[in-house]
């Protein structure tokens, strides 16, 4: 094998040659495999690996194909990670380090995306900057519509996507969004008192267009002319690449291959690989030989004749069918419309451009989205082997996979035949899944109709539905009885009951959702019959065309336009214009991460000697171990060792959080959740590790209980620890005089962080003196350091910790990463190698888990006109099988149970369980958002016995002065009233009816930092906060800057460590900037005032003079800094106490269109009013808004862990957990920043990183909204649960109506 490196810039693989010359390296080891690999990465850190699964976008690189027959060069986007490296022969790659680099020159799209603030953790950057790059590689000037199409594919966990959008369209010629949205700010005048607002003119911009760089497409790298070569050699051979277990050929021509399949008729053709490759990966697929045929002439054809049209890749046939739309009469393209339709929302842009339709059609996924339009379309599939050619429909036979109606094992598809609609056939694709874009159907269909000429008589019916089953299946049946009817509502009804009765999905299904999968079976067909009917309205007037219901149009939901206004705040115009406080400064490592030379924990080197740690995990819920059998594991190559709880020197169980599965009591092993870590393999290679750890044989013995549930552990009995409650007036007493007296439940279910960099640790034992030194990424480096000293039985002096950054936390940082830790130092220990630990997606989501589920009840004693006297809470959460931060996370929740509102008589009591799952943790919000959907709950339901609007409720119970929460904490509410007009005001709330959100207070802690001085004036700055993609490094540049009076560009600031600043606190709570602010601040003071006689002496001098006078002098150029922290308390005897620092406040108003067919929405607008007081650095505030909002929206509507009733967690990557995609943002976002004082904080700033998260609860109140406007349509007018999150299903199964009763009544056995 030989790689051609060219130049830094492009990465070209030119001569993969014949036979594999002995490396050792799979033929099919991906492009982006082990990022555990770093060398088969060609030391290239920049492309990221995140899921392996093609579905995040992390890894997207360009590859570019040289066609010698159009003479064409053919850019596109691939997911690396889905790649294998012997399918790229011939073509040339690009990454990210290929588009630019700060140490050559830097790309346009690199240096927008910086710039425009489209990066926080910067781990999702690269790709993003490839995905815009390729686009613009093939369009130089492309549609607002191009760019976020072109991003679908790649996920952001961080930013909300709004700047990332911006940043794609300005290269976009003609922009219709108000793309200049600088225009006004929320500012206090000098003269104000705290908490009076006023609006003045605009006097920032968050960035100047007027310092791009300008794009010239003609720069871009050339195709090396290798490849041209290459390709048009006529006497290409075939080529043989051979590995230890597997073959990979490549056929010469389509003879060859025909030879190939006849030889090898059960080698997989591989395509795209996005079947093949995630079958090898995540089922443990095994083929000992592969073809390879990508690039042959006779496959790639995508060719539109008279009467129909033939394609292959997926984009291509996109494009093509874009094109024959546009030429031919919308009557022939009936079948072209449904598909590009489906297209558009077929995973992300790069699968769309590495599948192809053979693989599609041949591996019929039971979720395809094309084949049952196909075969609804009547399409073909034209084979051949060396027998010669035929031809076999794409129809429901094939579908389902009847032996009869199949290819041979020896024959390829050579392309699919779709034929042309005709006037009186109706052609449509249907589907609905949990995300608009990049995901999975949950039900899918392909239906077409066709009538006898001139009339609405059925002559033909064809109904196909995906993901029913575990096959695409056919109503064959159903549209056979159908045959000659007339297309009216008594069809419909017929249609319905006879599809539901030949359509069986078992109670115990794959994937659930049974009741909700049989509605849509149904809901999907009505929406067909509506769109024929209206196709036959426009053609024939017939007679009976009344509807059927009451319904709403069936129209499609809007597409995804994207436009934004962001209002930020004004600095003093006394302000030195070199103070950089208050400016949009760019993130510290902005240009870094869009480079890709941001270096995270991954993509340091490889280290002598260093071994990889695979994890074997429990997989019962609570069992006793009888036998660990390491024998086979430790027998395969590379293996070193096998770690269990046997070998911890230390602790293994520190302070309630085990490390290895073991018991404390007893000899016997005990495991206390699925994921628990029993073992780990260390093995020279991250794939030996993993082998080996397949071949670790344990033995349980199921233990009782086994509590799962939050129902299931009060039944138990089960907790974590002592209640916490807060009280205040007489609630018994206050409900024996009220009104009327509502009780409720609400269950709202826990949260991935799915921080895009999964938990790394790099563990180094030192030669001497049991040190030990760690990289890993944290919240908190003291946490970790004093895990594994417990671990490791020494000193916490012996170990040092560092972390440069972290590609995400969201509060999934924060104890997880110490309990890693003291599994890889025991590792680390006792082989006496450096040790690389780096979960994989799936491990990670099922290790170390997330936010708490909640079960809150409520008792609300209120009067007729609204006014809520009394309120009685509960909160339960589940905790999982460890304490971590659950108690915490419970305190937080009871202390923000109010949310914004007085209730004179308030009780709340809160509990977390303990269960047999694996450890819930803190998360973004810490327990607010879950706590305060009850008391939003609550107010809807006083709204429905009053006959009032929830706004109204909000209004008259919200804090209206001064005042004291049920905790006896005093605090002034006009910024949470402004807010809350503002966003009245200025969110033409109502003209919409929408939903609003409240208040988050903060939790605070003790900060130090550390600053030198050096000769040559440049400073050094630590802290005690970790960069988490926050900008925390930024704002303390920021700090710094204005303390010592320099310009930011003399401040350094390199990463956090045990070393410099130790017992750093967490960085949490949105307190890093405050606290580490004001450490940094101190710290410059007390060297600013040492400095002072210097300058005195000198008033003229330059900074680096000071500093050369000062050292003469010996005045110590070095100094820590300290912050001891705010000022809080709380005495939970008492419930009572000065909980927190401050408050921050905000409101949203958000307005959705749903879909009460099927259960979608879209989000069209978003207004949020955020009470940032003086915001140190508006951009990074605004991205921790927008972000922290879109991650909240996720959590309350699309994101759902699913587990099964034995505690396994299925959810484990992007395919089967969906957070929010550059669709799923508000069509029109507006944010602004509410200007307020808050002396107590630096520069009297507020900490916003969590706060935005409650605010996307809007979109959950908005849906229930249209979902109670669409019950009370029908007569329904009970109040109903307000549960979170409000995924498509909840949204259909509670939008009650003919078709969900129907699937009620009409449940049957299989026949
Ligand atoms: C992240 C991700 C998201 C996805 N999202 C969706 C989605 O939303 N909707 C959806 O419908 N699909 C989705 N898919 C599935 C995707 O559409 C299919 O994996 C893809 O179409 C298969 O094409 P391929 O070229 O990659 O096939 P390959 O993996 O290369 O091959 C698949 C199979 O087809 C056979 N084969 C390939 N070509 C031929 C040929 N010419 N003759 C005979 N046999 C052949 C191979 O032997 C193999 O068995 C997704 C896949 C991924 C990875
Ligand atoms: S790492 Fe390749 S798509 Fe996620
Ligand atoms: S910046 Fe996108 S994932 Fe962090």
């Amino acid at each position: 094998m030989r790689l051609c490196l060219k130049k830094a810039s492009l990465t070209c693989l030119s001569g993969l040659r014949r036979g594999n010359r002995g490396s050792g390296v799979p033929p099919t080891l991906n492009l982006c495999r082990e990022s555990q690999l770093p060398t088969l990465r060609f030391h290239l850190t920049g492309t990221k690996y995140s899921c392996g699964s093609g579905g995040c976008g992390a890894c997207t690189v360009m590859v570019s194909r040289y066609d010698p027959k159009t003479k064409k060069i053919h850019h596109y986007p691939v997911t690396a990670c889905l790649v294998p490296i012997c399918s790229l022969h011939g073509a040339a790659v690009t990454t990210v380090e290929g588009v630019g680099s700060m140490k050559t020159r830097l790309h346009p799209v690199q240096e927008r995306l910086a710039k425009c603030h489209g990066t926080q953790c910067g781990f999702c950057s690269p790709g993003m900057v490839m995905s815009i790059y390729t686009l613009l590689r093939n369009h130089p000037e492309p549609t607002p519509e191009q760019i976020t199409e072109a991003l679908g594919g790649n996920l952001c966990r961080c930013t909300g996507y709004r700047p990332i959008v911006e940043s794609g369209k300005t290269f976009c010629a003609v922009s219709n969004d108000k793309k200049y949205f600088f225009n006004s700010c929320a500012s206090l005048s000098i003269s104000e008192v705290p908490f009076v607002f006023c609006f003045v003119e605009m006097c920032t911009k968050l960035y100047n267009e007027d310092e791009f760089q300008p794009f010239d497409p003609t720069q871009e790298p050339v195709f090396p002319p290798e490849l041209i070569r290459m390709a048009e050699d006529p006497n290409k051979r075939r080529l043989t690449f051979r590995g230890k277990r597997t073959t990979w050929i490549t056929p010469v021509n389509l003879n060859d291959l025909l030879e190939l399949k006849t030889s090898f008729p059960e080698a997989p053709i591989i395509m795209g690989n996005t079947a093949v490759g995630p079958s090898i990966k995540f089922r443990d697929e095994f083929h000992p030989v592969f073809i390879s045929p990508l690039g042959l002439q006779e496959l790639y054809f995508v060719d539109s004749t008279d009467d129909g049209t033939r394609g292959y890749s997926l984009a291509q046939l996109n494009d093509a069918l874009h094109f024959i739309v546009s030429e031919q009469p919308k009557e022939k393209t009936k079948t072209y419309h449904a598909l590009l339709k489906h297209l558009r929302t077929l995973a992300g842009a790069q699968i769309r451009n590495m599948a192809t339709l053979g693989g599609h059609v041949v591996s019929r996924p039971n979720y395809s989205d094309l084949n049952p339009i196909l075969a609804a379309g009547n399409a073909t599939i034209n084979l051949i082997s060396k027998e010669g050619k035929r031809q076999i429909p794409l129809d429901g036979r094939f579908l389902e996979k009847s032996p009869e109606a199949n290819l041979k094992s020896e024959e390829t598809v050579l392309s699919v035949y779709i034929l042309h609609s005709t006037q009186w056939h109706f052609v449509s694709g249907l589907r609905i899944a949990q995300r608009q874009e990049n995901a999975f159907a949950i039900v899918n269909a392909g239906m077409s109709v066709k009538f006898e000429d001139g009339t609405d008589t059925i002559k033909e019916l064809q109904m196909f539905y995906g993901s029913v089953g575990p096959t695409v299946v056919s109503a064959s049946k159903t549209c056979q009885q159908l045959i000659g009817r007339k297309w009216n509502d008594q069809m419909l009804s017929d249609a319905c009951r006879l599809v539901l009765d030949e359509i069986y999905i078992p109670p115990d299904a794959e994937g659930g959702m049974v009741e909700y999968r049989r509605t849509l079976i149904i809901s999907l067909l009505f929406k067909f019959y509506l769109k024929v009917r209206r196709g036959l309205n426009k053609m024939v007037r017939t007679t009976s065309l009344g509807l059927w219901a009451p319904w709403p149009p069936g129209h499609e939901m809007h597409g995804n336009k994207i436009t934004c206004f962001v209002r930020e705040q004004c600095v003093d115009p006394h302000q030195p214009p070199q103070d950089p406080v208050g400016h949009p400064v760019m993130h510290q490592s902005a240009i870094k991460h869009t480079t890709g030379e941001a270096v995270f924990v991954d993509d340091m080197p490889p280290i002598s000697q260093e071994l990889f740690l695979a994890v074997v995990t429990s997989t019962r819920a609570h069992a006793k171990i009888i036998l660990i059998d390491t024998s086979a594991a430790l027998a395969l190559p590379g293996v070193v060792d096998v770690i269990t709880a046997e070998d911890v020197p230390g602790d293994n169980s520190y302070q309630g959080e085990i490390f290895y599965a073991q018991n404390e009591v007893c000899d016997l092993c005990t495991v206390i959740c699925v994921g628990q870590i029993v073992c780990t393999v260390a093995a020279d290679t991250y794939a030996h590790a993993k082998e080996a750890a397949k071949k670790v044989r344990i033995v349980y013995e199921d233990l009782e209980p086994r509590i799962i549930t939050i129902e299931q552990a009060l039944e138990h009995n089960s907790f974590l620890s002592a209640e916490k409650k807060i009280e205040q007036g007489d609630v018994e007493q206050a409900f024996k005089y009220v009104d009327q007296i509502i009780e409720g439940k609400v269950h709202v279910e826990g949260q991935e962080h799915f921080y895009m960099e999964t938990q790394t640790i790099l563990a180094i034992p030192q030669e001497e003196d049991k040190e030990m030194v760690c990289t890993y990424v944290t919240l908190g480096t003291y946490l970790f350091q004093e895990y594994v000293a417990a671990a490791l039985n020494i000193p916490r002096n012996r170990i040092a910790c560092h972390t440069k950054r972290a590609g995400g936390a969201f509060g999934g940082k924060v104890s997880k990463p110490a309990l890693l830790g003291a599994v890889s130092a025991v590792a680390a220990k006792k082989t006496g190698r450096p040790i690389r630990f780096i979960l994989e997606r799936g491990d990670d989501m099922l290790i170390t888990a997330g936010r708490h589920p909640l079960l809150g009840k409520y008792k609300i004693g209120f009067m007729n006109n609204g006014v809520i006297k009394a309120a009685d809470i509960e909160y339960y959460i589940n905790g999982g099988c460890s304490p971590d931060e659950s108690e915490l996370v419970m305190e937080f929740m009871v202390l923000r149970s109010e949310n914004a509102y007085y209730i004179p008589n308030f009780r709340c009591r809160g509990r977390p369980c303990k269960t047999n799952l694996p450890s819930n943790t803190a998360f973004r919000g810490f327990g607010f958002p879950q706590g305060i959907v009850v008391g939003e709950a609550y107010i809807t339901a006083v709204a429905s016995q009053c006959d009032l609007t929830p706004e109204q409720v909000k209004e008259i119970n919200m804090y209206k002065r001064t005042s004291r929460t049920a905790h006896k904490q005093t605090f002034n509410p006009e910024p949470l009233r402004r807010c809350w007009k503002e966003c009245l005001e200025k969110s033409s709330f109502s003209a919409r009816k929408l939903a609003l959100g409240c208040p988050q207070p903060l939790q605070s802690g003790e900060a130090a930092a550390l600053v030198h001085i050096y000769l040559d004036g440049s400073v050094l700055v630590s802290h005690s906060g970790c960069e988490l993609g926050q900008g925390l490094h930024t704002k303390m540049i920021q700090v710094a800057s204005r303390e010592l009076n320099i310009p930011e560009s003399y401040i350094h600031l390199s990463e956090t460590n045990t070393t410099t600043v130790s017992n750093a606190t967490f960085t949490a709570g949105s307190m890093g900037a405050d606290i580490n602010g004001k450490a940094v601040q101190n710290a410059c003071q007390i060297l600013k005032a040492r400095l002072e006689p210097v300058i005195r002496k000198n008033p003229r001098g330059t900074w680096e003079a000071w500093i050369s006078e000062a050292y003469k002098e010996s005045i110590s150029l070095s100094t820590t800094g300290y912050f001891k922290g705010y000022q809080t308390n709380m005495d939970w005897k008492k419930g009572e106490g000065n909980a927190f620092p401050y408050f921050v406040y905000g409101a949203s108003c958000s307005e959705v269109e749903v879909d009460c067919l099927t259960g979608a929405h879209k989000l069209l607008r978003t207004d949020i009013f955020m009470d940032a007081a003086f915001s140190i650095n508006p951009a990074v505030d605004i991205g921790q808004i927008e972000g922290a909002f879109v991650q909240g929206m996720g959590f309350y509507t699309i994101e759902e862990l699913k587990y099964s009733p034995e505690g396994v967690l299925y959810s484990r990557g992007p395919d089967d957990y969906k957070i929010p995609t550059v669709t799923e943002i508000p069509e029109e976002f507006n944010v602004t920043l509410v200007r307020s004082q808050n002396p107590i904080a630096i520069y009297s700033s507020k900490g916003l990183g969590e706060a935005g998260m409650f605010l996307g609860s809007s979109v959950l109140f908005a849906i229930y909204d249209a979902v109670a406007a669409a019950r009370r349509e029908r007569g329904l007018t009970k109040t109903f649960t307000l549960s979170s999150p409000a995924t498509p299903e909840l949204i259909r199964m509670t939008c009650v109506d003919q078709f969900t009763d129907m699937v009620r009544l009409v449940r049957r056995a299989p026949c």
